[in-house]
């Protein structure tokens, strides 16, 4: 005990309780994370650990040959960091790599568990190891070669978890932490060629509150490699990805005001890594370039919350009268399945659903007159964008579906708008926009936010919305990408996005 709180010290931790000391001390390293507390200082801490083979895949492909031959031509050794070192693997790994390449290496771990400190310490005694919290560190101005690791996933919904507050590092409140390493990793690197290599959350690729985090990289990285995998790696419940970039020192063409141009404004989202990975195409900047504005010019769109829901939840019922209740389960592209399939609503099934407005009190009254207008509502979590119009305002959206209501509250705007949403342009924009924010890996959260950006095409839609009136949802596709004028992408689109259709199609009742 006196020897293993010796080698604590010299590790930089303090001992927390005997109980956690004692145990690291008995138990082999790579086991280790059985010993980090329970569960919730698990989830406290971030602290899932990363898989070998993983370690080995993000290592492999960051430190290669050149990179290490390069590195070394100015005769020093590599620095390395893992700002959040766990049990030292990925310093062990990349110490290891490098010597096979026949480079030297400092390595340096931080972590804010002193029982991990303990852990790299005893794996990597060569190695420099601070038991401190990372993010409010003073770092000096240090210069690593590679800063790579899985830094914690801390979620801001969660009361455990929360930091109750913007990051002091630019993130948004709701921006995860490991947002906050990303940007510390970006500090402490050698912004002359160093590189960083982290595993992330899938929803950093793409979620508003880490907008800054990816801004202030992309100002002065490239991104030159990715990994990502749609099955959960880790035990803790989110998708992850790894992406590893190179630093460079701004360059002179930079203009200042590209630099300090508003985040919102540019909104650079890294969703191609999952995009690319599941097939969606990459659109044309034309899409954007000739667009006439966007939907959001000519409707306004909203999503039921929590107060709509336990509102509408009394007055819901298979009615013989009454506004039809559409839930996301009932929207297909240019259907609504409203009488075809059950649903389940406030935990009850229904075979027809229908509000009775009578039934429907306070603030609830004028919420149901507003939306029995003309419209279209989406379906909120799924591949590619379902849409369906209700021209004539008869039907009421269920929670989350997106309602979007004409400014003019016409029926013809509210088929071009179903027309354009019922698209692989729409599709395929809403994947760059939001790839990585869905609940599975293969499905995109659309909410009204990124709906009302879409760009609205240059040339009309009349020959699209004449599709979809007749149910042919594949011409209607087609005919929405000419009005983009895009026809260079044409059958690349269309056959990923009927793809998806076909899937749809094969699960729905028979007519
Ligand atoms: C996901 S684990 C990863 C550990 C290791 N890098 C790996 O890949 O296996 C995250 C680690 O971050 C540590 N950690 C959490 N908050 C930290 C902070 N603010 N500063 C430094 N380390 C922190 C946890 O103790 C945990 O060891």
């Amino acid at each position: 005990m006196r020897e293993s709180q010796e080698f604590l010290r010299r590790a930089g931790c303090q001992m927390m309780t005997k109980q956690r000391v004692r145990f690291e001390h008995q138990h082999d390293l790579v086991t280790y994370d059985a010993a980090v507390g329970g569960t919730s200082e698990r989830q406290r801490l971030g602290a899932w650990y990363t898989p070998q083979d993983l370690v080995d895949t993000v290592v492999a492909n960051v430190v290669t040959a050149e990179f290490v031959a390069l590195r070394m031509a100015v005769g020093a050794a590599m620095k390395v960091l893992d700002p959040a070192c766990g049990d030292g693997r990925f310093l062990a790994a990349a110490g290891r790599r490098i010597r096979e390449l026949g480079g030297t290496c400092e390595l340096v771990g931080v972590d804010i568990d002193p029982a991990a400190v303990y852990a790299t310490a005893s794996l990597l005694p060569e190695a420099t190891t601070h038991c401190e919290d990372a993010l409010e560190r003073t770092w000096g101005s240090p210069s690593f070669d590679v800063v790579l690791g899985n830094p914690p996933f801390l979620s801001q919904l969660a009361a455990a978890t929360t930091r109750s507050g913007s990051s002091s590092r630019g993130g948004g409140p709701y921006a995860d932490a490991a947002a906050e390493f990303l940007v510390l990793a970006s500090e402490v690197v050698d912004s002359n060629g160093g590189r960083v290599a982290l595993v992330l959350p899938q929803s950093l690729l793409s979620s508003r509150d880490a907008g800054d985090a990816r801004q202030r990289i992309d100002d002065r990285a490239r991104m030159f490699w990715s990994w990502w995998t749609g099955e959960r790696v880790f035990d803790a419940q989110v998708h992850t990805c790894a992406l590893a970039f190179e630093f460079s020192a701004p360059t002179e063409d930079q203009s200042p005001r590209q630099k300090s141009q508003p985040t919102a404004a540019r909104s650079p989202t890294w969703s191609h890594v999952v995009a690319s990975r599941i097939g969606v195409p990459s659109l044309p900047d034309a899409v954007t370039e000739l667009a006439d504005g966007t939907l959001g010019d000519r409707a306004w769109l909203n999503a039921n919350f929590r107060d709509e829901y336990y509102g509408m939840a009394p007055a819901v019922g298979d009615h013989f009268d009454g506004p039809r209740l559409i839930t996301s389960g009932l929207i297909d592209p240019g259907r609504s399945l409203w009488g075809e399939r059950p649903v389940t609503f406030a935990k009850q099934q229904f075979a027809a659903p229908r509000i009775d407005t009578a039934k429907l009190e306070g603030k609830m009254v004028r919420w149901a007159a507003r939306r029995l207008a003309p419209k279209v509502l989406v379906a909120n979590q799924t591949t590619v964008i379902e849409a369906v119009c209700d021209p004539g305002g008869d039907w009421l959206p269920a929670v989350p579906v997106v309602g979007i209501y004409p400014e003019s509250a016409d029926a013809d705007t509210a088929w071009q708008i179903a027309a354009l949403l019922t698209s692989p342009v729409a599709s395929a924009w809403a994947w760059k926009q939001s790839g990585g924010t869905g609940l599975s890996a293969n499905s995109i959260r659309l909410g009204p936010v990124l709906l009302a950006a879409l760009p609205w095409p240059p040339a009309g839609l009349n020959r699209a919305v004449e599709a979809l009136q007749r149910g042919d949802i594949r011409r209607c596709g087609l005919a929405v990408i000419d009005s983009y004028e895009i026809a260079g992408v044409r059958d690349e689109l269309f056959s990923w996005w009927a793809a998806s259709l076909d899937r749809i199609e094969a699960r729905q009742p028979r007519l």
